[in-house]
């Protein structure tokens, strides 16, 4: 196995760690409608979900509502009851990865292009729990994760909103193209485009959140501010770290 190998190997089991510990210790036993979000770390969310549905532990009859495309996929091949946020506006739990995850609980969110229909299930859920590998916890938002802050954009507006990031201080807004998979810009579950806006560290995430939200064209920003109530962490060495929201104050374990 080289090197890189290796380390893809550490970062996956961290993924698994943190989904499997989210999913027994949250994963309510009356839970009717569950939320399941999008990325490389909720298919172990939908793994662990699965072998307790088949060992009993979860009842058949939950039903679950993804976040896009993928997670769709996910909840059919795993034999699960598919919803869908527009039949089921109240959801008991949703669980979803994060790019960053600060202090606060705070997270950026949308790496996967799923931003738009990720925050509205986030916002339909009672609870909502985030999992990542230890590359996501972070103090302050924009320090790990510098690709930048997505934000779901209609795309007659991209070259407006670019020009209005950088107005509120991004050093860099770059629309999303789809590389060697597409020629042109990446087009989200919900034919919109994406603009990455990198800010540097973020220190109100809840003020740059809000006058993001209110640049015309923008159909919403990836900066998830107090919506997680716990985020679980798989670590490089087997561990796991857990921000856990209690009140006014977060816990970490
Ligand atoms: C999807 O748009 C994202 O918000 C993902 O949840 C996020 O990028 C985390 O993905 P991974 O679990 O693949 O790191």
């Amino acid at each position: 196995m080289s090197s890189e190998q290796a380390a893809a190997a550490v970062v996956e089991s961290a993924k698994k760690l943190a989904a499997y510990a989210a999913v027994d210790q949250h994963f309510p036993h009356d839970a009717k409608v569950v939320g399941i979000g999008s990325g490389s770390t909720v298919v172990y969310v939908v793994e662990r979900i699965v072998q307790k549905k088949l060992a009993g532990e979860i009842s058949p009859g939950v039903t679950y509502v993804p976040t896009g495309f993928q997670s769709k996929e996910l909840i059919i091949e795993g034999g699960l009851n598919l919803g869908a946020v527009d039949r089921y506006p109240v959801i008991d739990i949703a669980f979803d990865g994060a790019d960053e995850v600060d202090a606060e609980l705070n997270a950026i969110k949308g790496g996967g292009a799923c931003l738009f229909q990720e925050k509205l299930v986030a916002a339909s859920a009672k609870k909502f729990i985030v999992v990542a590998d230890y590359r996501k916890n972070s103090t302050t938002l924009g320090t790990q994760w510098l690709q930048g802050v997505p934000v779901e954009v209609v795309p007659l507006a991209h070259a407006k909103v670019k020009q209005d990031l950088i107005a509120l201080g991004a050093k860099t807004a770059v629309l999303r193209l789809g590389g060697k998979a597409k020629a042109g810009p990446v087009i989200t579950d919900n034919s919109n485009v994406i603009i990455d806006a990198h800010f540097g560290p973020i220190e109100d995430p809840l003020t740059l959140a809000s006058a993001i939200k209110l640049l015309v064209g923008v159909v919403d920003v990836g900066l998830f501010i107090r919506m997680a109530d716990a985020s679980y962490f798989g670590n490089a060495d087997g561990s796991i770290t857990a921000k856990i929201r209690d009140g006014d104050k977060i816990l970490v374990h």
